[in-house]
C-alpha cells in the first residue's frame, strides 16, 4: 500500500467562473510543488475545463470532470457526454450524492455513468456514502454495498482495478450536515469497501482499487484522514477553493509519505 501514489482530488463544485478559475489555478501552481507520489486532481465546472486544460502545468495537475451523461451522443438536451470530455480529462467524479440528492440519480444511472466512463478511457471516481437517517438506522453497510455492487456491475474486474471509490458519508460533507467524521469510523468503512471488493472480484482487486475519504476535510484534519490504513487519499470540497489550505493538504501528503518507511 506503501508505495502507491497519495490522491488528493479538489472538488471546485459550482463555483468560479473561468477567470476565477484560472485565477485561482495560477495560484495553485506557486504554491504547489511536483511531486511524484501525489497526484493533484482538480475538478473544476465543465465549462472552465478547456480553458484548464490549456493552462495547467501538467506535470503539477490532472483534470477531472465533476459529471458526464452515460450516452455518447443524441437528442439528450443539455447534457455533456463522456465522449466528448475525453480529451480533456483523466477523471470524472461520478454518483457524487449532490447528483444523487438533488438531481435524483439512481443506482442505475450511476452504474451507466461509470461503464461511459471506462469505455471512454475515463477513470471514474465513483462516490457513495450514507445519509445521516441511513447511519442512524445502521443501514451504512447496506447503503455501501449497494452502491458499490450495482455501480460496478457492468465492469470487469481488470477495469475495476482502475476505478478509484471516494467513501464520502452525506452527513459529513461541509454542505449538507458537515458533522466532522470520526478517522477510526471512517477507517472501519474503508475496509468494509474493501471486502465488498474482494467478495466480488477477489483479493488481487481488492488491494488495486484506490479508496478515498471525502467530507469536510481540510488542512488541519487532511493527514488523520490520509494515514488511515487503505485510505489512498482525499475528495475535498470546500478547501479546494481556498489556495492556502488546498496546497497544505497536498503538503501533508507529502509530508506522510516522507515520513513512512519505503518498503512497509
Ligand atoms: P466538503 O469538503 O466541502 O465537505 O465537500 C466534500 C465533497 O463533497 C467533495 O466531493
Amino acid at each position: 500500500m506503501t508505495n502507491r501514489k497519495i490522491l488528493v482530488v479538489g472538488n471546485w463544485k459550482m463555483n468560479l467562473d473561468t477567470s476565477q478559475a484560472s485565477l485561482l489555478v495560477h495560484r495553485l501552481e506557486e504554491r504547489i510543488k511536483t511531486h511524484r507520489s501525489v497526484e493533484v486532481v482538480l475538478a473544476p465546472s465543465l465549462l472552465t475545463l478547456q480553458p484548464l486544460s490549456l493552462q495547467i502545468d501538467r506535470r503539477k495537475f490532472r483534470l477531472s470532470a465533476q459529471d458526464a451523461y452515460f450516452k455518447d451522443e443524441g437528442p439528450y438536451t443539455g447534457e455533456v457526454s463522456f465522449s466528448m470530455i475525453r480529451e480533456l480529462v483523466h477523471y470524472c467524479i461520478i454518483g457524487h450524492s449532490a447528483r444523487r440528492v438533488y438531481f435524483g440519480e439512481s443506482l442505475e444511472t450511476v452504474r451507466d455513468k461509470v461503464q461511459a466512463a471506462v469505455r471512454n478511457g475515463i477513470t471514474p471516481i465513483l462516490c457513495i456514502g450514507e445519509t445521516k437517517e441511513e447511519r442512524n438506522l445502521g443501514e451504512t453497510k447496506q447503503v455501501i454495498h449497494d452502491q458499490l455492487t450495482t455501480a460496478l456491475s457492468n465492469l470487469t474486474s481488470e477495469d475495476i482495478q482502475n476505478v478509484v471509490i471516494a467513501y464520502e458519508p452525506i452527513w459529513a460533507i461541509s454542505t449538507f450536515d458537515g458533522e466532522v467524521a470520526k478517522p477510526d469510523d471512517m477507517a472501519k468503512a474503508i475496509k468494509y469497501i474493501r471486502f465488498q471488493i474482494k467478495e466480488l472480484y477477489g483479493e488481487q482487486t481488492s488491494k488495486d482499487v484506490r479508496v478515498l475519504y471525502g467530507g469536510s476535510v481540510d488542512d488541519h484534519d487532511a493527514r488523520a484522514y490520509l494515514a488511515l490504513e487503505g485510505c489512498d487519499g482525499v475528495l475535498v470540497g470546500a478547501a479546494s477553493l481556498n489556495y492556502h489550505q488546498f496546497p497544505a493538504i497536498v503538503d501533508s501528503a507529502y509530508q506522510l509519505l516522507n515520513e513512512r518507511p519505503k518498503n512497509d
